[in-house]
């Protein structure tokens, strides 16, 4: 931890060779199966609720080539509809069990029925005098609160100091109520807890949900068939290396879940985080696994990666993966910015920096994992970096963004 204290890009590894290792409350297939039908359910209703999007329901993003870069592969979830950003995986996938449920309980649909008669004025009634709560460092209160919105629900979007006001507004905008907080993230989780125990509200909670972990595993599916449909063969000697940025570790997490299920030992998941707000890295290299507090390591968790702006981890996702995660690098807000611009430049990719801080990590990963031997000279990996959110980022900010030092 004492280079983290010290600002600096840090590299923790985990045993090489370990292989797949069972987690103390892992997540089933069948969950990951069961996701992935609820969301195609759902596509006729999501495209209904935002028509606008140009998609036909499918949260789903592209994987493409970085440019003039052999095997360095893009999953573009920074362009993913409704959210433009990850959380349009994970957050969305809870709200659709809650809405169904709902739904189901009070005979507005019957099991098997199509979920269009979500939309009947009926339902509709229903679902607007029900409430959501859910706390955020941003885009998970974007996500939430605006496919809340759109079905009509009550959403109340509790938001940590970090949150941006543009994010805050666009939900005001849309008639989602927004509690700010001058907490952390870790407080503004507390308070959201509370104020949903008090109004008898369902709690969307990131830092203790398995329904937003398997939503985010759902991913790995897709992920998968992008791969073999370029024709790249995943396995011993080809291992597949993708860079996740990382908060409280539900989205990171739950892709790892899901692509250990898929690839086994043959896919490495290399968590990245900001220095200032390393919890998942303090956690597995001095917590024994467990989440504790960056404060007491002499972090501040302030960071320019407001979405990834966490002092502690989601213990349910140190439970449910945290024995599989292969790495977890510490990025400098430096880096990230100067990936937000590069990435740009090169790419054309539209990219916050928490959503950009996936490529900070591959030359110090690759150079850490060369000389530890997770990755032999022989190997031919295939690096996928995931750019998890960007793309619905008002022109000021992004112009603000590129011209930062
Ligand atoms: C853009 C972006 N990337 C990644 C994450 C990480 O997700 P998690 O907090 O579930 O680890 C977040 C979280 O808000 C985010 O906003």
């Amino acid at each position: 931890m004492e280079p983290l204290a010290r600002g600096e890009t840090s590299v923790w590894l985990r045993q090489p060779g370990r292989g797949v290792v069972a987690d103390e409350a892992p997540i089933s297939l069948e969950e990951v199966t069961e996701a992935r039908a609820r969301f195609v359910r759902f596509e006729p209703v999501l495209h209904a609720l935002f028509p606008t999007d140009g998609w036909e329901g499918q949260i789903r993003s592209e994987l493409i080539d970085y440019p003039a870069t052999p095997n360095l592969l893009v999953k573009c979830d920074h362009a993913l509809p409704m959210a433009g950003s990850v959380k349009a995986r994970g957050g969305v996938y809870e709200l659709l069990c809650y809405v169904e449920d709902l739904a189901l309980r009070r005979g507005l649909l019957a099991p098997g029925q199509p979920l269009e008669a979500l939309l009947s004025p009926a339902s509709l009634a229903v679902l607007g005098a029900s409430r959501v709560v859910v706390a955020s460092t941003g885009n998970l209160g974007f996500a939430i609160g605006r496919v809340a919105r759109a079905f009509g629900l009550q959403a109340q979007i509790h938001m940590s100091h970090d949150a941006k006001t543009w994010k805050k507004d666009r939900l005001k905008a849309i008639g989602a109520t927004v509690v700010e907080h001058a907490s952390d993230y870790t407080g503004a989780v507390a308070r959201a807890r509370l104020a949903a125990e008090a109004k008898g509200a369902y709690f969307i909670d990131d830092e203790d949900s398995r329904r937003l972990f398997v939503g985010y595993a759902a991913a790995a599916a897709e992920l998968a068939s992008q791969v073999s449909a370029r024709g790249l063969e995943i396995g011993a000697g080809s291992p597949l290396i993708v860079y996740l940025p990382c908060g409280v570790g539900g989205a990171p997490g739950g892709i790892t879940a899901g692509l250990k299920q898929i690839y086994g030992e043959h896919v490495l998941a290399v968590f990245v985080e900001p220095v200032a707000s390393a919890c998942v890295f303090a956690a597995l290299a001095v917590g024994g696994g467990a989440p504790v507090s960056v404060y007491d390591f002499g972090l501040r968790n302030d960071t320019i990666a407001d979405g990834l702006a966490v002092p502690s981890a989601s213990p349910f996702v140190l439970q449910a993966i945290g024995r599989n995660i292969d790495a977890v690098v510490a990025v400098t807000d430096q880096a990230m910015v100067r990936w937000v611009r590069r990435a740009w430049a090169e790419a054309g990719l539209r990219l916050e920096p928490s959503g950009a801080s996936g490529f900070a990590a591959l030359a110090p990963f690759i150079d850490q994992a060369r000389t530890a031997g997770l990755i032999t000279d022989d190997a031919r990996p295939v690096h996928v970096v995931w750019t998890t959110g960007g793309s619905m980022l008002p022109e000021a900010e992004f112009s603000a963004l590129l011209a930062t030092d």
